[in-house]
């Protein structure tokens, strides 16, 4: 990743141009990074670096305290950065989140403060779109019914013509609710599985309808005629909700149901119901309304749905092209440069 452009025309926020007449910048890590993040802000001459030291996200109180009088902070989807946390931090020009979601951040409140947020699109796709492809063999074959089944000593016949019978996935339909980045990277791995595509997006996405032979539905069509289903879409005040049961309910018995993007964009409740009920065969599920998952969670106990623990970037090259460019996203925000992934874009003009 190189460094950020220095575009001498561009005039950026009143805040990021104030910057270039001040000389060091004080800066909050609301958690330890993975290298090369941490090297790359410590080795930053001017800026003043201080970081939670636990292994665990900062209390809303320690982060309002570390933060106060902060230039610039990064953070992760586990602290909220609202307008309490905005008046908190008077002197804050540039939040730099080690995500591509940015639910946690009002860019609303943060842009009309001229406080630059950026974020980490594109390092993660690739291994969260491997996450979603990884749940859905899971979910489609049983994989992890068939671990358990193992394990727990239940083999005890060499083959057997219906054990742990699953769903295709050649010549099934995927149904892909979100086609961006994430919702693309799957549909090319969808068509090596010789699946066909259907998607829903705001907007139809002409270029990766070419690539990828996806062919775009409205969302309620897709429910009806997908095998299985995978959710990429952005978590917004529209989107929260958007699959419950009127939506489970339009899906086949035999579907397969995917959300690596956010717990939010699904009505839990509902989903447990429908895996209760067998409206639908299996879920797969990385995210959750509420995260970690409470321990009395009704879904602990279901066979049909396969959780893992929000891991969709946790690879090796993702979480370090996360750390790099959440770091550099920061330097040049307090440096005046345009950082590479800036979020609220209206804070720069040309
Ligand atoms: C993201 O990047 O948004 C992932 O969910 C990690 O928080």
């Amino acid at each position: 990743m190189g460094e950020g452009r220095t575009l001498p025309r561009m005039i950026i926020t009143e805040n990021v141009s104030k910057n270039n007449m001040q000389s060091r910048f004080l800066v909050y890590v609301s958690r330890v990074i993975p290298e090369p993040g941490m090297s790359l802000l410590e080795q930053q001459s001017n800026f003043d670096v201080k970081f939670n030291q636990y292994d665990r996200p900062p209390t809303r109180e320690e982060l309002l305290r570390e933060a106060k009088d902060c230039d610039g902070v990064l953070v992760l989807t586990t602290e909220t950065i609202d307008e309490e946390f905005l008046w908190n931090c008077p002197k804050l020009k540039a939040v730099s989140s080690y995500s591509v979601g940015v639910d946690h951040i009002d860019v609303n409140a943060c842009t009309r403060r001229g406080v630059l947020v950026s974020n980490t699109p594109d390092v993660l796709t690739d291994a969260t779109a491997d996450l979603a492809f990884a749940l859905i063999l899971a979910a489609a074959r049983r994989i992890c019914e068939g671990d358990r089944y193992v394990r727990q000593k239940k083999w005890n016949s060499p083959f057997s013509p219906y054990l742990l019978v699953g769903k295709d996935l050649s010549n099934s339909t995927l149904g892909i609710v979100g086609f961006g980045r994430i919702g693309q990277a799957v549909a090319m791995r969808a068509a090596g599985f010789g699946m066909k595509i259907v998607y829903y997006s705001q907007r139809r996405v002409g270029e990766a309808e070419g690539s990828t032979g996806a062919r775009f539905l409205p969302l309620d069509d897709l429910l009806k005629v997908s095998d299985i289903i995978t959710i990429h879409a952005p978590f917004t005040p529209e989107t929260r909700g958007m699959i419950g049961t009127r939506e489970f309910n339009l899906m086949k018995n035999s579907a397969v149901f995917v959300n690596t993007s956010r717990g939010g964009l699904v009505n839990q409740k509902a989903l447990e119901e429908a895996l209760t009920n067998k409206t639908i065969f299996s879920a797969g599920l990385d995210v959750y309304e509420k995260e970690p998952l409470p321990q009395d969670s009704p879904l602990l106990n279901m066979e049909n749905v396969v959780l893992v623990p929000h891991i969709g970037s946790a690879s090796v090259s993702a979480r370090a092209g996360m750390a790099e460019l959440s770091a550099r996203n920061l330097i040049d925000s307090l440096n005046g440069r345009v950082p590479k992934a800036v979020v609220n874009t209206t804070l720069i003009h040309k």
